[in-house]
C-alpha cells in the first residue's frame, strides 16, 4: 500500500504569523493506523488537507512512498494521489441509491461497467451494506448512511484513507461498533489509516500510532499505550484521560533517574525528565487507576488521607481522596473495594506508573 512522509509541513491561513501548523514532521508507516489527535483548533484538519492536496503547505513537503506529493511551489491534484477521504458530515446525494453514489468515483474515472459492478460489490461488502443497493438515504440510519460514504472511498482501492472526526455525528453505541468496523477494515484491506478524531479514548481504541497535537505543534508521537502511561509533556498528561498532579522536590539524580520527595514526607523513585536535576521543584503526575488506598496500619509508606467522595460506577469505584498535606487526587479501584466517605486511609503509588514533569510548565490546551 503506502507510506507517508511529512517534513516541516507549515501553514497558516491569516498571513499574520498565526500559524495553524508549524513544521510538522512525521512518518506513516505502511498498512499502519494512525490517528491524529487533540482539541478543536489544533490543526488536525489543516494537516489532513495538506495530505489530500486540497492546498499548498507554506513550507515543507509531504512524500507517498518516497515521491514528493506536496510542497510549496506545487501539489499533485487530489484524484492522482491514490487516496480516499471519508469527512465528518458524511454528504450522500439525497435522490442518489446507495449503488448510484457509491459507483460515482469509478464514473468519474471511466472504469468499465462490468469491472465497476464487481468493485461496487466488494466495497459495500466491505462496509457491510450488501442487499441495501437500492435504498435511498432517507431510507437507511446515521450508521449506514455513513457506510455508504466509507464504501464510496473504497471503491476506488486507495492506498491511503483519510478520515476526519467520521464518527462524531452517531451516537454512543453505534459510535462502538464502528470503531471496532473500521479497524476490522483497515487489518482487512490493508490500507493505510490516517484517522483525525478530538476523543483520546477513541484514538486508543483504533490506532497503531497517535499523534498528539496542541496549538499547530507535535507534542508526542507514538504506539497508544506508550502515549497514555509515558506522556512527554503535562499537555498530554492532561489530555489522554484524567490525571493527579501533586508537588514534589528532586533529591537525588543519577543515570536518567531520580528520587523525589512527594509533598516534603513521601521518597518516590522516577525516571529523571529532560534539563531538571537535584534541588528543582516537580510536579508528580499520577493516574486515579495507579493509586493505592489502604487501610490505616495496613500499608508501611504512604500519605496520610481521608475519603471525601465515594462514586460507584459499575466497572470501578472513584473515590476523591483529601490528603492530610493538603492537595486532594482521584482514585480509581476495582468495584469490590469498599472504603466509604469520611474514613482514613493511606495513599501510595504503583511505583512503575509515575511520572515527574517540572514544576508549573503547564503546556495550556488550546482549543
Ligand atoms: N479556512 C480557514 N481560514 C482561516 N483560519 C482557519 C481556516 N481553517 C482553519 N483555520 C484555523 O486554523 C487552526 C487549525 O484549524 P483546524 O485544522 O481546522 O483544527 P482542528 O481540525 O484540529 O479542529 C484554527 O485556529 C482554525 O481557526
Ligand atoms: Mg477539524
Amino acid at each position: 500500500m503506502a507510506s507517508v512522509t511529512i517534513s516541516g509541513l507549515s501553514k497558516s491561513y491569516t498571513g499574520d504569523g498565526a500559524a495553524a501548523l508549524s513544521t510538522l514532521d512525521l512518518v506513516i508507516g505502511d498498512n499502519q493506523f494512525v490517528t491524529l489527535l487533540g482539541p478543536s483548533g489544533c490543526g488536525k484538519t489543516t494537516t489532513l488537507r495538506l495530505i489530500a492536496g486540497y492546498m499548498n503547505p507554506d513550507t515543507g513537503t509531504i512524500a507517498v512512498d518516497g515521491r514528493v506529493v506536496s510542497s510549496k511551489e506545487h501539489v499533485v491534484p487530489p484524484e492522482s494521489r491514490g487516496m480516499g477521504m471519508v469527512f465528518q458530515n458524511y454528504a450522500v446525494w439525497p435522490h442518489k441509491t446507495v449503488v448510484e453514489t457509491v459507483v460515482f468515483g469509478l464514473k468519474v474515472r471511466k472504469t468499465p461497467a462490468a469491472r465497476a459492478r464487481e468493485q461496487v460489490a466488494h466495497a459495500l461488502g466491505l462496509v457491510n451494506l450488501s442487499g441495501l443497493e437500492n435504498r435511498l438515504p432517507g431510507e437507511l440510519s446515521g450508521g449506514q448512511q455513513q457506510r455508504v460514504a466509507l464504501a464510496r472511498s473504497l471503491v476506488v482501492e486507495p492506498d491511503i484513507l483519510l478520515l476526519d472526526e467520521p464518527l462524531s455525528n452517531l451516537d454512543a453505541k453505534l459510535r462502538d461498533r464502528m470503531r471496532t468496523e473500521l479497524k476490522q477494515l483497515q487489518r482487512r484491506t490493508g490500507i493505510t489509516f490516517i484517522y483525525v478524531t478530538h476523543d483520546q479514548s477513541e484514538a486508543l481504541a483504533l490506532s497503531d500510532q497517535i499523534a498528539v497535537m496542541n496549538g499547530g505543534k507535535l507534542q508526542q508521537y507514538g504506539p497508544p499505550a506508550e502515549i497514555y502511561a509515558r506522556p512527554a509533556n503535562r499537555m498530554v498528561a492532561d489530555f489522554m484521560g484524567h490525571i493527579n498532579f501533586l508537588p514534589g522536590r528532586i533529591t537525588s539524580a543519577a543515570n536518567g533517574r531520580c528520587q523525589v520527595m512527594l509533598l516534603d514526607r513521601l521518597p518516590l523513585e522516577a525516571e529523571l525528565p529532560a534539563g531538571l536535576a537535584t534541588g528543582d521543584a516537580v510536579d508528580v503526575a499520577v493516574r486515579p487507576e495507579n493509586v493505592i488506598l489502604s487501610r490505616e496500619g495496613a500499608a508501611t509508606s504512604g500519605l496520610l488521607g481521608q475519603v471525601s467522595e465515594r462514586t460507584f460506577l459499575g466497572n470501578l469505584i472513584e473515590y476523591d481522596v483529601t490528603l492530610q498535606a493538603g492537595p486532594s487526587l482521584r482514585v480509581q479501584t476495582h468495584p469490590g473495594s469498599s472504603f466509604a466517605a469520611g474514613e482514613s486511609v493511606v495513599v501510595s503509588f504503583e511505583p512503575t506508573a509515575i511520572s515527574v514533569f517540572a514544576a508549573g510548565t503547564t503546556e495550556k490546551i488550546e482549543g
